[in-house]
Order: structure tokens, then C-alpha cells, then sequence
């Protein structure tokens, strides 16, 4: 097999290693890539196309274990490559099922290297060309969309079949569910990823001033008008516009916009000439659109040019098989930012986040895991969540029951969170001690 010019990122403390490393992969002509630690090593990915990972494992601070895992989960179709002082570990990488497809025993001969190297693309190759993708691994490759409950799934499948057309597409759910994360993918994972995708939030820009923000206007055409100017979706020719909070549009805009969606076409605040428009329209909502047309506030016509097709993104809830994806999202984020290493979180941690609600859904839970990595110090456990994700009722169970019953199980279960502490717990419950035993007794 030919060497072909890519970029290879090489990832070690020691500066030696590195030194070495880039000297044979220069002579092969590769592009080399340092980092001394895996928070910069995480860095250079985020910025870079690399071709193949080589690094070492035993590291301060954050080890390469954790830099596979984030790689494997991140960048599945990266080739990786450990280069280790210690050929024991060759069972725990067994262990940790990253993929790793090769590594190395220091010291190595030139010879050994361009080997191991040749096999960690080869292999990857033929794993890239292989056409039977599992939905796991395309799931993966949205790299920013986490989870593999059904309902992203679908998501994830839908975003496939739109993002090479110009459809428009309404994008339904709760506030935090990830509505603009799906428009984003739908854009950027298409062939028009190249053209520009402009985010208008059509509840932030006043009234009066939508309209000419959109469309643009000539000079003139009102106070403060001083010259002429293209709006959002001259701005956005050839790839997408995306009208987030669409509710929000007054019934002007809306007018307007049935005859963009119709014509394909738009006029200048101002002006009487028609502009064609290539671009194709993503709005989002999180209001009922439905119950907006009985009240005569949103128009019919629109809502049915608008949802050609349908995305509904599931609230959180309603998929908490995503939780413990996306809590490891978060902890490696944050741990990296704030603590310049993994984070990690106790099951128990973990099985309150599962049994919340989550009404502020996945923005809810980033900001949550968010501040338990800033309180912890080590392990993130119960204490460091926030008071109403701790006490929150289970009430899955259909039976209705009377007050006393549910105030007695809640008063339990204030108590088993803080211990037996009964002064803590009239604290938390805002009774005085006496009224708690009281409580207890009845
Ligand atoms: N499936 C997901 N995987 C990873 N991160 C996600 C996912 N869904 C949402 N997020 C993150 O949660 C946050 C909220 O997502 P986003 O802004 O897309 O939500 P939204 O539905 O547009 O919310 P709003 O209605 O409040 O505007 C973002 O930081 C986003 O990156
Ligand atoms: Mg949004």
C-alpha cells in the first residue's frame, strides 16, 4: 500500500516521543499534528481533519483511554493507533471495545511503525467502504446529535433523507429539545453545506423591523432607511434559511412569506421588483401552530406550505434512554473546561437525572451536569445536584391517592435524602421538627 499525504495527529506527555514520531512521519511526507495533552489533542480535532490518531496512553491528568472513548464516540471513523511503554495493557484495550485496531510497544523501529500505520488505515478503509452502516454508527456520524433512543433515531433518519433536497421542513417540540441542533445537521450534513445557513430568531427582532430584515429594503422606504440592503434570505442564496420561533411572526410577515414559499420569490421593503430565491426553508416552533390557526393569529395557507415535511423532536421524557449519552457528553465537555480532566458521576447521580422530568429538556440537563462538574471535586454524586431534582415525586404509578398519602411519602423521602437528618429535613420541607413528627405519626 502507497503512504498518501494526510494529517496525523500524535499525542503524547513526552516531548521525546513526539520528537521521533515526527520525524518518520515527516520522511514519509504525512502532516504531523502535535499535542502534548488530550485536552489539546481534543482541540486539534475540533479544528482539523485528521487522518489517523496515534497516542500513548498513560498520561497525566486526562489518559488516552478516555481519549479513544471520546474518539470512538465522536469520530468513529478515525483510524487510532496506541503507541504504549506497556505491552500489559494490550487487555484492558481489549476491554474498553474502542476499536482500537493496533498498537505499538515502545521502543519500535522505524520499520514497525510505517507497518502499524499502514494496517490502522487499511483496516479503517475497509471499514469506511463497508455499505452496511448500522444506524448506530451513521447515528454516530452526526457527531453533535447524541443518543439511540427510537425516537432520535428517527430524527437522525428523516435528517438523511432531507438533507440533499430543498423541502421545507417545520421542526416541532419543546423549548431545549434540540430543534435548532436538527436544522443545523439537515443543513450541514447535505450538499449544500457549503452555502450559507442563517439562523433568524423571528421572536427576538421587533415587529416593524422583520419584514426589512428578512427581505431587505430599498433606501427610503422608511426612517432610518439610508441605503439599500439585502435581507436574510438574499443572504442566504443556495443553501438554507432557518425562521426559529415562526409563532412569533406577525401576520404580515406571515403574508409575505406564503408568497416567498409560493413564488419563490422576494420583494424588498420598498420596492416593487421581485427577486428570485433559491433557499430552502426550515421554520421551528415549540407553540401550537394548530390551536394559533383557531385563534386566527397564524394563517392556514402557511401552515400547510410550511410543514411539506414534519420533524417532531421528542421531548426529553419521553427518551430517557438518551440520559446517561448525554450526561457523558456534558461531563467530558465540562470536566475538559473546567477541571482539565473526565468527570465522572456516581449511579446514583445518575438515577436521580433519570427519574426528573426534564421540563427545560436537554438545555436543562447540559446546564445541570453543567454546575455539578463547577460543585464537585471529585465524583459527582447526589449532593451536587440541585434540591428540586432530589425530591421530585415519582408519580409514574396511575394511582391517585389522597394528599395526607402523598405528603407522608414526600416527608420519607426527604428524609432518606438527607440521611435521617430530621433538623435538615424540616429545614428543606420549611416545618418546624415538631410538625414533622406530627406529620410522621398521622
Ligand atoms: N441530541 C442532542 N445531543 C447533544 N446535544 C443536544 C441534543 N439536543 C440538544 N442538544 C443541546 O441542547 C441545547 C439546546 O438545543 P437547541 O438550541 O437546538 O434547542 P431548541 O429546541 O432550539 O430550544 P428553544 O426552543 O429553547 O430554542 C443546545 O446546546 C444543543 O447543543
Ligand atoms: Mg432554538
Amino acid at each position: 500500500m502507497q503512504l498518501r499525504k494526510e494529517n496525523i495527529l500524535i499525542v503524547d506527555d513526552d516531548i521525546n516521543v513526539l520528537e521521533v514520531l515526527q520525524r518518520h512521519l515527516q520522511s514519509w511526507n504525512y502532516h504531523v499534528f502535535k499535542a502534548v495533552s488530550v485536552k489539546e489533542a481534543v482541540a486539534i480535532l475540533r479544528d482539523t481533519k485528521i487522518g489517523l490518531l496515534i497516542t500513548d496512553l498513560k498520561m497525566p491528568e486526562i489518559d488516552g483511554f478516555e481519549l479513544i472513548k471520546f474518539v470512538s464516540e465522536h469520530y468513529p471513523n478515525l483510524p487510532k493507533l496506541v503507541v504504549t511503554g506497556y505491552p500489559s495493557v494490550q487487555n484492558s484495550l481489549v476491554a474498553i471495545k474502542s476499536g482500537v485496531v493496533d498498537y505499538l510497544t515502545k521502543p519500535f523501529t522505524k520499520e514497525e511503525l510505517k507497518l502499524a500505520i499502514n494496517k490502522s488505515m487499511s483496516i479503517s478503509e475497509e471499514k469506511n467502504t463497508s455499505a452496511n452502516k448500522s444506524i448506530k454508527e451513521k447515528n454516530e456520524a452526526y457527531g453533535e446529535i447524541i443518543g439511540n433512543s427510537e425516537k432520535i433515531n428517527d430524527v437522525i433518519q428523516l435528517i438523511d433523507r432531507l438533507k440533499d433536497n430543498k423541502a421545507t421542513v417545520l421542526v416541532k417540540g419543546e423549548s431545549g429539545t434540540g430543534k435548532e441542533l436538527v436544522a443545523r445537521a439537515i443543513h450541514y450534513k447535505g450538499k449544500f453545506a457549503r452555502a450559507p445557513f442563517v439562523a433568524v430568531n423571528c421572536g427576538a427582532i421587533p415587529e416593524n423591523l422583520l419584514e426589512a430584515e428578512l427581505f431587505g429594503y430599498l433606501k427610503g422606504a422608511f426612517t432610518g432607511a439610508e441605503s439599500n440592503r439585502n435581507g436574510f434570505f438574499q443572504a442566504a442564496h443556495g443553501g438554507t434559511i432557518f425562521l426559529d420561533e415562526i409563532g412569533n411572526a406577525s401576520l404580515a410577515v406571515q403574508t409575505r412569506l406564503l408568497r416567498v414559499l409560493q413564488e419563490k420569490e422576494v420583494i424588498k421593503v420598498g420596492s416593487q421588483k421581485t427577486e428570485k430565491i433559491d433557499v430552502r426553508i426550515i421554520a421551528a416552533t415549540n407553540s401550537d401552530l394548530l390551536d394559533m390557526i383557531q385563534k386566527q393569529t397564524f394563517r392556514e395557507d402557511l401552515f400547510y406550505r410550511l410543514t411539506v415535511v414534519e420533524i417532531n423532536v421528542a421531548p426529553l421524557r419521553e427518551r430517557k434512554d438518551d440520559i446517561p449519552l448525554l450526561v457523558d457528553k456534558f461531563l467530558f465537555k465540562y470536566g475538559v473546561e473546567y477541571k482539565d480532566r473526565f468527570i465522572k458521576m456516581t449511579p446514583e447521580a445518575l438515577s436521580v437525572l433519570k427519574r426528573y422530568n426534564w421540563p427545560g429538556n436537554i438545555r436543562e440537563l447540559e446546564n445541570v451536569v453543567q454546575r455539578a462538574v463547577i460543585m464537585s471535586d471529585k465524583v459527582i454524586d447526589v449532593e451536587h445536584l440541585p434540591n428540586h431534582l432530589k425530591y421530585t415525586l415519582d408519580f409514574s404509578d396511575d394511582a391517585l391517592e389522597p394528599l395526607k398519602v402523598i405528603e407522608k411519602k414526600y416527608i420519607e423521602k426527604v428524609l432518606r435524602a438527607t440521611g435521617n437528618n430530621k433538623t435538615k429535613a424540616a429545614q428543606i420541607l420549611k416545618i418546624d421538627r415538631k410538625t414533622l413528627r406530627q406529620k410522621l405519626l398521622d
